[in-house]
């Protein structure tokens, strides 16, 4: 790997000293951009996972014009279910639609665990381009949908604020659900190992649904994969999960051998170090909702933040994804606020 002049991020994710946290924001290559929305115009979704020449550009547009110290491929965690065979459309302003979503058993007859090089080379050909274009500029992330997380999309068929058919689905048909899960996660260590050959420098695994179970389902239904995704990968690659809401599980999660944990805004810092522990690297947690404040309010809030999590072992990011209509002269100074942190600041704030 070429030594890289930005190599904060995995610093912290290493618990090594940095003298200032690293900063980049879920979402980021993505919508509230302009510079997005003029490719947006010209080529639908997926071809712009698809070619990599346009998801490298994507990619690495929140780098240059924000200066976040890590880039995200530009895709998506829905190319996971579409290489598995089902249908995955992006409706405006509908989201993710998935026509035929998994019910019963026959429809089993239609999915597989794919041969990703077959499936899913157009991913690894936009990161081996993304690497080149980045230079030694900042890592690149990759990622995937952690198995309960994307098995919600093939159940469910669509986006949901309760996801309630793919847990009835887990909780009236266990055998089905525990074989579709353990598909999902051959799939995605497959994909994911294939993306760090490619050239990836971390890996995030979003589980954004993770929140809507309860402590021990979350345990059986979504860590038990997760931590298979983790054990097949640490060797290899740095590690982050973010399962957003689950705040109950992060000592769980903290003994899976991942470097970081993701937390969103409903858990104070300090509560979220007593439970995961000292050996973790927390990310997050900044409300996007807050994007949309004034800047002297994001300034002030962002400090605050650096303050409760101090600079050891620890990303700054958003507690979930960047909102689409928040402006980027904010986001900017939600990134230069973190980047001129200082220690000194800590003392005079802090006392
Ligand atoms: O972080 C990044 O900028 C990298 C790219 C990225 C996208 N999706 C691009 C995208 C990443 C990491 C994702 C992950 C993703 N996709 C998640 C997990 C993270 C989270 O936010 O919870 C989920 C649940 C999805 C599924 C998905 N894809 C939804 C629900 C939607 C529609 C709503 C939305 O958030 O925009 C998408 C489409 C999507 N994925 C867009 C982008 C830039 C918007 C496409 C457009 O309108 O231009």
């Amino acid at each position: 790997m070429a030594h890289l002049k930005n190599d904060i991020l995995l610093k912290a994710l290493l618990g090594e000293t940095v003298e200032r946290p690293p900063v980049w924001m879920m979402r980021q290559a993505g919508r509230y951009l302009p510079e997005y929305m003029v490719l947006r115009e010209k080529y639908d979704f997926f071809e712009r996972c698809q070619n990599p020449e346009l998801a490298c550009e994507i990619t690495i547009q929140p780098v240059e014009i924000i200066g976040v110290d890590a880039a995200i491929l530009f895709s998506d965690i829905l190319v996971v279910p579409q290489a598995m065979g089902l249908e995955v459309e992006l409706v405006e302003s509908k989201g993710p639609v998935l026509p035929e979503p998994i019910k019963t058993l026959s429809d089993f007859d239609r999915i597989r665990v794919p041969d990703v090089n077959e499936t899913l080379q157009y991913v690894f050909d936009a990161i081996q381009l993304t690497k080149k274009e980045l230079g030694d500029r900042v890592p690149l992330i990759g990622f995937a949908g952690a198995p309960w997380t994307i098995l919600c999309y093939m159940v469910q068929g669509k986006g949901s604020k309760t996801f309630d058919e793919a847990k009835a689905f887990c909780y009236t048909q266990p055998a089905m659900a525990h074989r579709l899960l353990q598909m999902i996660t051959e799939t995605t260590i497959a994909y994911l190992k294939e993306q760090v050959k490619a050239g990836v420098d971390v890996i995030q695994v979003f589980d954004s649904w993770g929140g809507l179970l309860g402590p021990d389902d979350f345990e059986s239904i979504s860590l038990k994969y997760t931590s298979q995704i983790i054990n097949a990968l640490k060797d290899e690659v740095l590690t982050i999960i973010f399962a957003k809401g689950a705040w109950h599980s992060l000592e769980a999660m903290s003994k899976t051998g991942v470097q970081g944990l993701g937390i969103d805004w409903c858990i104070t810092p300090q509560m979220a170090r007593k439970l995961a522990g000292d050996n973790i690297t927390l990310q997050g947690n900044f409300d996007p909702a807050k994007l949309l404040s004034p800047i002297p309010v994001i300034e002030k809030e962002v400090r605050k933040m650096l303050h409760d999590f101090g600079t050891r072992r620890y990303i700054a990011n958003l507690g979930h994804g960047i909102l689409p209509n928040t402006p980027v002269d904010h986001a900017k100074a939600f990134v230069e606020t973190v980047k001129e942190w200082r220690k000194e600041s800590v003392m005079s704030d802090g006392q």
